[in-house]
């Protein structure tokens, strides 16, 4: 009896002195938790321009009376496109404020969504993709010329006020790695030639060519087609006779 005991304890004792291995947490640029700065508090009034205020009615409007808030994720993004490619505290406000809803509900999605960006921006919000499928095709070399051509690290915003850039999780272009967004623009098949290109253009506000830069129309094979190659049959091929007119 005295020797089971002794067992089970001595047991528990490896058991609880065995050793917890974590990977390294790795933090997101974006933030998450509001502090009250000159440029983003709640005493800056925030109205919807009068454009966006019928933009706000037609959004309203897809909803039935009773599920409004599904309109949110929509009026934040004008709240955003509206004041410059970030969103204010106080915007989000007006947000809960037309859906009638208690400011919670809106800074729980304002701060789950990586689109909606809690700081001020530069001109061009430049996203990096760097899961697995663009890091295999070359991202990290992409994000360094990036880093070194607007002179600004992840999570920034450069010297000249133009660019800001973030390292984002997949953008859904994985066919056409490596990939960025900037605004609301995909540039895909990048090298690190490309990249320099875009950002020297969009440094003389110039728009480059959103697409892929490998010369495919979209996710096309590169080589050409592999499947369906043929001619398409017609109507009623493979129908036996007796079904036949
Ligand atoms: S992994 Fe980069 S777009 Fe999907």
């Amino acid at each position: 009896m005295l020797s089971s005991l002794r067992t089970g304890v001595q047991g528990l004792w490896r058991i609880s002195s065995r050793s917890i291995q974590t990977t390294a947490s790795r933090q997101h640029d974006s933030l998450f938790v509001h502090r009250d700065t000159p440029e983003d508090n709640p005493s800056i009034p925030f109205e919807f321009s009068q454009a966006n205020q019928k933009r706000v009615e037609a959004l309203l409007a897809i909803y039935p009376e009773g599920h409004k808030r599904g309109a949110m994720i929509p009026l934040l993004d004008l709240a955003q496109r509206q004041s410059g490619g970030w969103l204010p505290i106080s915007a989000m406000h007006k947000v809960a404020e037309i859906l009638n809803l208690p400011k919670m509900r809106v800074y729980e999605v304002a701060t789950f969504y990586t689109m909606f960006i809690r700081r001020p921006i530069g001109k061009y919000h430049v996203q990096v993709c760097t899961t697995t499928p663009c890091w295999l095709r070359g991202s990290d070399a992409i994000l360094n010329a990036i880093k070194q051509e607007t002179n600004c690290e992840v999570g920034g915003n450069s010297p000249c006020g133009k660019f800001s850039v973030s390292e984002v999780e997949c953008l859904g272009a994985c066919v056409n790695a490596p990939m960025i967004q900037v605004n609301d623009d995909y540039y895909e098949d990048l090298s690190v030639e490309d990249t320099k290109e875009i950002i020297s253009k969009l440094k003389k506000d110039e728009k480059p060519k959103p697409g892929p830069r490998s010369g495919r129309f979209a996710s096309e094979p590169l080589g050409g087609l592999t499947s369906l190659t043929e001619e398409p049959t017609g109507p009623g091929f493979g129908v036996q006779d007796a079904l036949k007119a």
